[in-house]
């Protein structure tokens, strides 16, 4: 199911290194700039590609009427307003599902949310890409205050009942799947893609990019301040403590921490 660091690469580089250049039709990490400021375009298509992700007048009219209205408005009128009208932007919204004020969405007709789900104050659900899926959140689901769950052309999956504190990141330049009732604390960081960096004579920032994804299973606690690398994966019922660097595997039912994060003990040995 996961793919080598070669077989999915995904590139954003103007100077992509020779060796790679056969794989860049394989995917492309979106790239701001290019679609802010490429020629042959409109300012308001440019525009609508980044934030709607829809081509038409009325799909721009529609985003920029609900989220200008609805987006910024404080109290009860504001939760209730976007509760009414943020459905009409999105893939699927379910049941008892709360938008905090000025939550950001960027291409939310591929974004879909299940049953009572809370997505706090300030977060940004960015489903951004050419040819992805975007980002799909389970019921039952919160999503803390100024957290982003950002898509740069990958998928991310949140399993029911996660729970995402305040300040985290999910990125996803590949595939990005947090399991069922998941605890994620604070300052937490999946990073589902990375920079290449084997050229010494070009910066990182040209030299393009990679996205193996992250696989956290069912029922992991992942402490604060946890970094999770491109190409990990968690098993179920594992906690990694605060501070940690997850890299590669950690097996299920672990208790793993430190930078980079090692396994503690098993779980099943303390009962
Ligand atoms: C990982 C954790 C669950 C371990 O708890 P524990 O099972 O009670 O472990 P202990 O306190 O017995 O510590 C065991 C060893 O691991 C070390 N350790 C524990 N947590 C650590 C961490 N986050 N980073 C590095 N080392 C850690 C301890 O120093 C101890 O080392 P020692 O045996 O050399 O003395 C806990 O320390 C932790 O980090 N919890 C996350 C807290 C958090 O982020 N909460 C946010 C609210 S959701």
């Amino acid at each position: 199911m996961w793919a080598s660091r070669d077989s999915l690469l995904v590139t954003e580089s103007p100077l992509p290194p020779d060796g790679l250049r056969k794989n860049r039709a394989s995917g492309r990490i979106t790239v701001i700039q290019d679609e802010l400021f490429s020629p042959g375009r409109s300012k308001a298509q440019r525009y609508a590609s980044l934030v709607v992700g829809l081509s038409g007048f009325w799909a721009l009219f529609r985003h920029e009427i609900i989220t200008t209205v609805c987006g910024p408005l404080p109290g009860a009128l504001g939760l209730f307003l976007r509760s009414k009208l943020y459905p009409y932007l999105l893939g699927r919204v379910g049941r008892n599902v709360v938008f905090g004020q000025n939550v950001l969405l960027r291409h939310p007709h591929k974004i879909r949310i299940g049953d009572d789900v809370v997505v706090d104050d300030h977060c940004c659900l960015d489903a951004k890409g050419e040819d992805n899926q975007g980002i799909t959140i389970g019921s039952g689901v919160f999503i803390g205050r100024n957290t982003i769950i950002s898509c740069k052309n990958g998928d991310i999956e949140i399993g029911d009942r996660a729970n995402i504190g305040f300040n985290c990141e999910i990125f996803s330049g590949g595939r990005v799947r947090l399991g069922k009732n998941t605890l994620v604390a604070a300052f937490t960081y999946l990073v589902g893609g990375d920079h290449l960096h084997d050229r010494t004579d070009l910066p990182v920032l040209d030299q393009g990019r990679v996205a193996l994804g992250i696989e956290v299973d069912d029922n992991v606690w992942l402490g604060a301040h946890v970094v999770v690398s491109d190409g990990a994966r968690v098993g179920r019922d594992s906690i990694i403590g605060a501070g940690a660097v997850v890299r590669g595997e950690i097996p299920p039912f672990k208790i793993a921490a430190g930078v980079p994060a090692q396994v503690i003990r098993d779980r099943r040995e303390d009962v």
